[in-house]
């Protein structure tokens, strides 16, 4: 009686919530019916890792046909960046996609690569220091749908922003345009923003570039769980939980979950949470759009679409807005 009283008393602790952004919105998240997590806790260190992987695989087209789009129009996209201008990159991650563009724009005065995965982040400024010695390499650690201050070296440069990867996707339609808003207010007067969007296409070819054959998507969404047991002091049994992700074309987005495979109680932050079997965390959603759809959706921001490209497959897009004048 003593012993069940004792292994109890944890899991009845208050939580404390105001420890970490990451504990608050655990707590938040798990209390909450149905569960969920933002999307952007994926990226400690091994998520930052596990996503790179996931930009390999076969299935995964949204890398390669990025890439495709950056590599074919590097020069008409630099054409349209401001000269001297500072580049600033939203959820830079492994900034495979920069250096197509770096190569293509020596006119180019700074590069500020913005990740809320600082480590990763560091890291990958240190090598594109190596590759790029003339450029002003200015990271900074920030969360992007808060208010972050830019390094004082840019403050008087023009400014370009870049948001690739689809990471537009991941907010709710409401949230891309506030977080277009705060681009724009970030950016300032007369920026231009190069951002990829996935495109709507047929559900065999989205749920497969999130179920791939390896698992390395179940291993990165699998990732968060471990995530809060190393930092929060979770209690979660990763094989007990199960990757789903599928799309949802009323909604026109991917989502991921992670499934409970049984009745279980699991502590996180001092704070218990039940489980019952096939209960699911949503962990993502991955917003498609047609490509009328995401210019209308600038639009409200106070951005206009002045191009369009697109792979060869019609897969993904790669657009240039600039701001209105009247913002
Ligand atoms: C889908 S990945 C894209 C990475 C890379 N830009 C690409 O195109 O392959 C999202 C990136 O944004 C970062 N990220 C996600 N949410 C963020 C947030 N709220 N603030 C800052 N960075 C964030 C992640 O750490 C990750 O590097």
């Amino acid at each position: 009686m003593k012993r069940a009283a004792a292994k109890l008393r944890p899991l009845l602790k208050k939580p404390q919530a105001e420890e970490s952004p990451f504990a608050a919105d655990a707590i938040k998240g798990l209390s909450a019916k149905p569960k969920y997590m933002s999307a952007k806790h994926f990226y400690d260190a091994e998520g930052s890792r596990l996503f790179d992987a996931i930009t390999r695989l076969p299935e995964y087209y949204p890398t390669r046909s990025e890439i495709e789009v950056l590599r074919d129009k590097a020069g008409e996209i630099a054409d349209l960046l401001p000269e001297g201008a500072a580049l600033v990159e939203f959820g830079s991650g492994s900034t495979a996609k920069i250096r197509t563009l770096l190569a293509a724009a020596p006119k180019l005065a700074a590069y500020v690569p913005v990740d809320i995965s600082a480590q990763y982040l560091e890291a990958e400024a240190a090598r594109l220091r190596r590759d790029f010695p003339k450029l002003a390499v200015l990271p900074v650690a920030a969360d992007f749908t808060k208010p972050f201050e830019l390094p004082a070296k840019v403050r008087a440069l023009p400014r370009a922003g870049f948001f690739p990867g689809s990471t537009i996707g991941n907010f709710e339609p409401l949230a891309a345009v506030a977080f277009l808003r705060n681009a724009a207010r970030i950016l300032g007067r007369g920026a231009v923003l190069v951002i990829g969007v996935d495109l709507v296409k047929d559900a065999r070819t989205l749920n497969a570039a999130y179920n791939d054959a390896a698992g390395v998507t179940a291993a990165f969404n699998l990732n968060l769980l471990a995530r809060m047991n190393r930092e929060l002091g979770g209690t979660f049994d990763l094989s007990a939980f199960a990757h789903r992700a599928f799309y949802n074309r009323e909604r026109q987005r991917i989502e991921m979950h992670l499934v409970s495979r049984k009745r279980q109680k699991v502590s996180v932050n001092g704070a218990a949470f039940e489980f019952e079997r096939g209960e699911a965390i949503h962990t993502e959603n991955s917003y498609k759009y047609t490509p009328e759809g995401f210019a209308s959706l600038a639009r409200q921001a106070g951005w206009l679409e002045r191009a369009l490209w697109t792979d060869a497959a019609g897969y993904f897009s790669v657009r240039l807005l600039t701001l209105k004048r009247d913002f």
